[in-house]
């Protein structure tokens, strides 16, 4: 046995350090409110759309057939419009609201067939929710609101406000902690709810639609936060957005649910060359998609770059890796932050690229 084996570390900390493990595992996941369920599982099954079965017995279908898996230290995008199904689903992974059919586990573990007990311990030590707008107590220090989570989970005070001044820090509001509320900006006010979230260090983190209420600008100063966040310690997110400009910049795989069902899973190259249906291609037909993405979104491990033709990197613009490959014999090289090559460019590729985005 190794000396790592030997010093045990804690089933958390293992889970946290194997990359690539299923993290979230959902299998034909359905939630129908009101009306008779099994009668509009039948009618689903017969085809009847969404507004139909509405319509016939009043049960709303807001998730339906979802089935998805999301690995250890990925970050998870969940798209649809407005109704489409997106809070429904992502409160069903920590049961905030119970599937009516299939199943989700978490680790491994079956959460549909959680007792009450057995569900607290996991909302408490495996995952956290950050809300679109969430009450922060007037009354109470930014300290003490980020450490609130921390309150019912036993630990002494010194203990808590230690992990709280932590993730206060790590989203730059290390200087508040005495402050109030009252005298925070709204972007600084949301950063000490995902402090909050952070505090309790979860190896999940739940948000849903956590910035969609800032301000262009902060909303995406928070972006670059969360992504700076995740460079330094890799959590599983599922991250819940309409805006695909978002979605794209954030996002390892993006999943768009169109009324209650997921129509495509990606990565969000994938999304903007191949997708799925019209619903897909509307929430890009006006992002600018060589804005969003770098050499190495773009980079296929599939192709083979051209003999002697210039490596580009991976943050490199599509602008650049044009002027490169239009005059290049062959696909450019792409080479990531750690000097490992990524993939290759080909000129077809790029042209592909740019084309989609008018
Ligand atoms: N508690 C509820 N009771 C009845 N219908 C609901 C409830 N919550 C959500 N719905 C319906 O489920 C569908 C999906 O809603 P929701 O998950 O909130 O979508 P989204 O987050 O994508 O806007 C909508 O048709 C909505 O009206
Ligand atoms: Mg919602």
């Amino acid at each position: 046995m190794s000396d790592a084996a030997l010093q045990q570390p804690s089933a958390r900390d293992d889970a946290r350090q194997e990359a690539d493990e299923d993290r979230i595992v959902v299998e034909n996941a359905y939630k129908i409110f009101g009306g008779n369920p099994d009668e509009a599982y039948r009618l689903l099954g017969e085809g009847k759309t969404k507004d139909q079965i509405f319509r016939e017995t009043g049960a709303t279908v807001a998730v339906q057939d979802a089935s998805f898996t999301v690995k250890s230290g990925e970050v998870f995008v969940i798209m649809g419009l407005s109704g489409s199904g997106k809070s429904t689903m992502v409160r069903m992974l920590n049961r905030l609201i119970d599937p009516t059919f299939g199943t989700v586990s978490i680790n491994g573990q079956n959460i549909t067939a959680m007792n009450r007990k057995a569900l607290i311990d996991l909302r408490r030590r495996d995952m956290s929710m950050v809300f679109q707008s969430f009450a922060l107590m007037p009354h109470q220090t930014v300290l003490e609101n980020a450490a609130f989570g921390l309150t019912v989970s036993g630990r002494d005070k010194a203990d808590r406000e230690a992990r709280a001044l932590e993730a206060l820090e790590a989203v730059g509001l290390g200087q508040n902690a005495r402050s109030y509320p009252s005298e925070l900006s709204g972007g600084m006010k949301q950063r000490v709810g995902l402090a909050r979230a952070l505090a309790n260090d979860p190896p999940v983190l739940l948000m849903d639609e956590a910035f969609s209420a800032l301000d262009p600008l902060i909303r995406t100063e928070m972006q670059d936060e969360l992504i700076r966040l995740q460079r330094e310690h890799r959590r599983t997110i599922v991250f819940i957005s309409h805006d695909l400009d978002e979605a794209m910049r954030i996002g390892d795989r993006i999943a768009i649910m169109q009324d209650g069902r997921f129509v495509q899973i990606d990565t969000p190259d994938k999304i903007v060359s191949e997708p799925a249906n019209d619903y897909v291609r509307s929430f890009f037909r006006n992002v600018d998609v060589t804005q969003v993405f770098k050499a190495g979104d773009i980079a296929d491990p599939g192709v083979q770059p051209g003999d002697g033709v210039t490596e580009i990197s991976a943050d490199a613009s599509l602008d650049e890796v044009l002027s490169i490959v239009s005059n290049a014999d062959g696909p450019a090289p792409v080479t990531g932050e750690d000097g490992k090559r990524l993939g290759a460019i080909s000129k077809t590729a790029l042209l592909k690229t740019f084309d989609k985005s008018r």
